[in-house]
């Protein structure tokens, strides 16, 4: 199964795991689990937009920083900039935020409702070059089912 095949069968899943459900944390739980458990991805997780910074939300994976400032790391990057960001080699994006040493690769997607980022999902690898545009493809269309 390629990437793309797998991403499109768990669209389904996602759709279900939200419909009815109004409790976005909740949602960030299950999505979290099921990507990172799919994938088998290091650390999978979200941060939510709380007044200038994003707070550690549902996550699965090794402990992480709690707190990241606007524009701070490749999360408050693509907070700030409102766009997904694709880090092929995390020591080289400038401001990278280790939290863990093993990781070596990211995409970070914001949650965007009503115009606002209110989240950004992060998925980090401990493989160089592991994320792509299918993948940023298939990870917007799973934060929009979210929110939707
Ligand atoms: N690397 C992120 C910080 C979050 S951890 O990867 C879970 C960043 O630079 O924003």
């Amino acid at each position: 199964m390629t990437r793309q095949e797998h991403y499109q069968s768990l669209l389904p899943q996602v759709q279900s795991l939200c419909d009815g459900e109004t409790d976005l944390v909740a949602k960030m739980a299950n999505v979290a689990a099921l990507l990172h458990y799919e994938f088998r991805f290091w650390w999978t997780g979200f941060y939510r937009v709380a007044g200038n910074e994003l707070i550690l939300g549902p996550f699965q994976g090794p402990l992480a920083c709690m707190h990241i400032g606007f524009g701070r790391g490749v999360c408050g990057t693509a907070w700030k900039e409102r766009r997904t960001l694709v880090v092929s080699d995390v020591e080289r994006f400038p401001g990278h935020i280790a939290c863990s040493s093993a990781s070596r690769s990211e995409i970070v997607v914001p949650m965007i409702h009503d115009g606002n980022v209110i989240a950004v999902l992060d998925i980090d690898s401990e493989h160089l070059a592991t994320f792509d545009e299918t993948d940023a493809t298939y990870l917007e269309k799973i934060v929009a089912l979210m929110v939707a």
